[in-house]
């Protein structure tokens, strides 16, 4: 087995690699002058298990051609296997058609991802879990949830928690949180532009009065939902609001907006690396390596990953 990383995020490859105690193989992932990309690797990875770790985070189309680029090279570079490993995987959001005469990127996505010549996908927190089914390739969709569970735990406990979902969209993952945290109990926020032209009301289905409430999303890109969603709790006689995230996209104002609200704490993974970019206090970044450690290993000895979430 073998780890080749890109350009997105060398912090968590590293960590990776110190997990597996596999260092990175020695790769230049370089630029010509008019960006083209060019890779090169500098070792034989003939008969290997690849493992190549790429988010296809900010800059989004970059980072995307570059693992294309590796996956090419390690398949004519005769590797056995390649896994293209996306902690976070651009262009999810773009998984139906929004109106007439659109695209539905995110399978391109997936095409070109196979086509390269990935053998396996593995990943986390997909926007939506039939993504999966873009692929016509094993894909492990990881989830963040385990860890993020464990920071709960250890920082709030699971008294007057309440776990709370941002739209109606998310429900199945915030009841995973919740089952994870003793069964806390569930709130939703419902929004809706009651007249066109009207601001949006949130709606908030469960009690969240006195309770120190977490909302947990997949992305946290603008910030508006989150903040907006704290906002409508607090209103709503919320204790405390926090917010956990599995890809901090942080897009924008999105650091100065979350340092305005009302969010106690926004915790994010580092699936997505921000060159020198986060020094606000409300926002603290949790490692998924090990999780992501542990499936790389799993998936080179042929166990089970889904044991992983038992
Ligand atoms: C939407 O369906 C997603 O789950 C997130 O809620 C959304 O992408 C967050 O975006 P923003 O932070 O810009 O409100």
């Amino acid at each position: 087995m073998k780890l080749l990383a890109g350009n997105s995020n060398p912090p968590l490859a590293k960590a990776i690699a110190d997990y597996l105690e596999s260092p990175l193989i020695k790769a230049s992932v370089k630029r010509f002058a008019d960006e083209e990309i060019f890779v090169e690797v500098h070792e034989n990875v003939r008969g290997q298990d690849m493992f190549v770790i790429q988010s296809t985070s900010y800059p989004a189309n970059d980072n995307m051609m570059e693992l294309l680029i590796m996956i090419d090279t390690l398949r004519r570079a005769s590797a056995k296997r390649i896994t293209a490993v996306l902690p976070y995987f651009g262009y999810a959001r773009q998984d139906r058609k929004p109106g007439p005469r659109t695209p539905i990127s995110a399978k391109l996505v997936a095409n070109l991802i196979t086509e390269a010549g990935a053998d396996r996908v593995l990943t986390m927190d997909l926007h939506a879990g039939q993504i999966q089914g873009f692929f016509d390739i094993p894909t492990d969709n990881l989830w963040a949830a385990p860890v993020m569970a464990a920071d709960i735990q250890a920082r709030y406990g699971s008294k007057d928690l309440t776990i709370v979902s941002p739209d109606v969209g998310g429900v199945v993952r915030a009841r995973s949180l919740a089952k994870r945290l003793d069964n806390a109990p569930l709130a939703i926020v419902d929004k809706r532009r009651e007249r066109a032209g009207e601001s949006e009301v949130m709606n908030i289905i469960g009690d969240v009065e006195g309770q120190v409430c977490i909302l947990v999303d997949d992305i946290v890109d603008s910030g508006g939902t989150l903040c907006n969603a704290a906002a409508a709790m607090k209103e709503q006689g919320a204790k405390e609001v926090l917010a956990y995230c599995s890809h901090g996209v942080l897009s924008g104002a999105a650091e100065a907006r979350v340092s305005k609200s009302e969010l106690t704490e926004l915790v994010v993974t580092d699936s997505i690396h921000h060159e020198g970019m986060i020094d606000s206090d409300k926002i603290r970044k949790l490692t998924i390596a090990p999780l992501f450690g542990e499936a790389i290993s799993r998936i080179a000895d042929e166990s089970s990953v889904s044991s992983l979430f038992d």
